[in-house]
């Protein structure tokens, strides 16, 4: 970490800098000012980042008030082809040109949505992260991984494409609603249940709902997420550690997208995941009962319980090998050997991950009963 001017941090994400602290959107007004024509300015956000955010940003960047808005509905169905076409339309329409400049202003849709279509337009277009939900911030911001949904699979589509940088403006969380809060929250403790066991208690201790007490546990949770892209910029070994909780996730977040299930956001599975894989951890002799026992109740205690049951096995390992990341057939999962510390490619069979299901059923039963008084 460097400090490149008073309270901005500064970290390096792969192929990209990440900034943080009371000064980031001065520092981007700056930047921008110096690198960009204001007829050549576009800011992607949906109708809310658009609304709650863009009057600050224009506040801290007046650059940006020619920038004409381009509006997306909120939502992952935004991740489409169609809307990327009818996005290039609109910056061919008014003649934008391979040095223009998209700011993304959004949680990890327009993030996603924003690179790909910065990566795809004319060969390529510069593009600035300024993420607005906590997943953005902490997650899908950084590390330059860009996509779109297609033919019904999530992230199908996509390429590696690094910001020029991410800016990282905590106020903005002012005006997230609790579950999008706590959809971030999931990847946080995932943060350090993997790398930083201090960070994991953190953040496992702190009143989520004051974001003056979350904006250091936030920096810590950049400063792992940029650590483990710095690794690994292309995916191929360490950045697996951040598939904690995902590979089992993966699949009951599609799951709940299915039939007649709720819709289970990315999060909440990853949470649910999480219980499921810290159970495998255990199973396979790696991490010891207390630390799961540990956390167990803290996720059970935080995220509500999924309700599935055993006919819906079958159909979770199928969305699991469908998966692109058990390519070779078997289900190779990032595991926890300790709190704050993984081990990737751990080869686990289907019928254990359909033993973790039922274990995750079981538990929901178990918490109900002991904290719904009615049940
Ligand atoms: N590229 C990556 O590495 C990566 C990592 C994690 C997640 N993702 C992707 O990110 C997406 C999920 O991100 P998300 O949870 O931010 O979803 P999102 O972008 O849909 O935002 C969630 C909701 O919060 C609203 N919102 C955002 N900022 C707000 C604010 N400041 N005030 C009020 N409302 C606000 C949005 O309008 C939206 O309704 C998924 O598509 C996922 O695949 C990508
Ligand atoms: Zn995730």
């Amino acid at each position: 970490m460097t400090a490149s001017s008073k309270d901005v941090e500064e970290h390096w994400a792969g192929g990209h800098p990440v900034y943080l602290g009371a000064n980031v959107l001065p520092m981007l007004a700056r930047w921008i000012e110096f690198e960009a024509p204001p007829t050549q300015c576009y800011v992607l956000g949906d109708s809310t980042t658009l609304r709650n955010c863009l009057p600050e940003l224009l506040a801290f960047v007046p650059h940006l008030q020619h920038a004409e808005p381009i509006e997306i509905t909120p939502g992952e169905a935004s991740k489409s082809i169609e809307v990327c076409n009818a996005i290039w339309g609109h910056l061919s329409d008014r003649e934008a040109e391979r040095g223009a400049l998209l700011v993304n202003l959004g949680g990890g849709v327009v993030s996603d949505l924003g690179g790909f279509i910065a990566g795809t337009y004319k060969r390529g277009i510069r593009h600035v992260n300024v993420p607005t939900s906590l997943m953005g911030m902490v997650d899908a911001s950084i590390g330059g991984k860009t996509g779109i949904d297609a033919a019904g699979i999530k992230n199908l589509v996509g390429l590696f494409r690094d910001p020029l940088g991410v800016y990282v403006h905590v106020p903005f969380l002012r005006t997230l609603g609790k579950r999008e809060l706590l959809n971030g929250v999931a990847e946080m403790i995932k943060h350090g249940l993997v790398r930083d066991a201090d960070h994991y208690h953190a953040v496992r201790e702190a009143p989520l709902h004051d974001i003056g007490a979350l904006a250091a546990l936030i920096h810590r949770s950049v400063a792992i997420k940029c650590a483990v892209v710095n690794d690994d910029p292309h995916e191929h070994g360490a950045r697996k550690l951040l598939n904690f909780g995902h590979t089992i996730g993966h699949a009951l977040e599609a799951h709940s997208w299915e039939s007649q299930h709720r819709g289970l956001l990315h999060g909440e599975a990853v949470a649910v995941g999480m219980v499921c894989e810290g159970w495998l951890s255990w199973r396979q002799g790696l991490l010891d009962r207390g630390s799961l026992d540990v956390l167990e109740a803290h996720l059970l205690g935080l995220y509500k319980g999924y309700a599935f049951n055993d006919d819906d096995h079958h159909r979770l390992v199928e969305l699991m090998r469908n998966d692109k990341k058990n390519a070779d057939g078997g289900f190779r999962f990032t595991l926890l050997r300790n709190i704050g510390q993984a081990v990737v490619d751990v080869p686990v069979s289907a019928a254990q991950v359909s033993e973790a299901l039922d274990h995750y059923r079981l538990l929901v039963r178990h918490h109900a009963a002991h904290h719904d008084p009615e049940a």
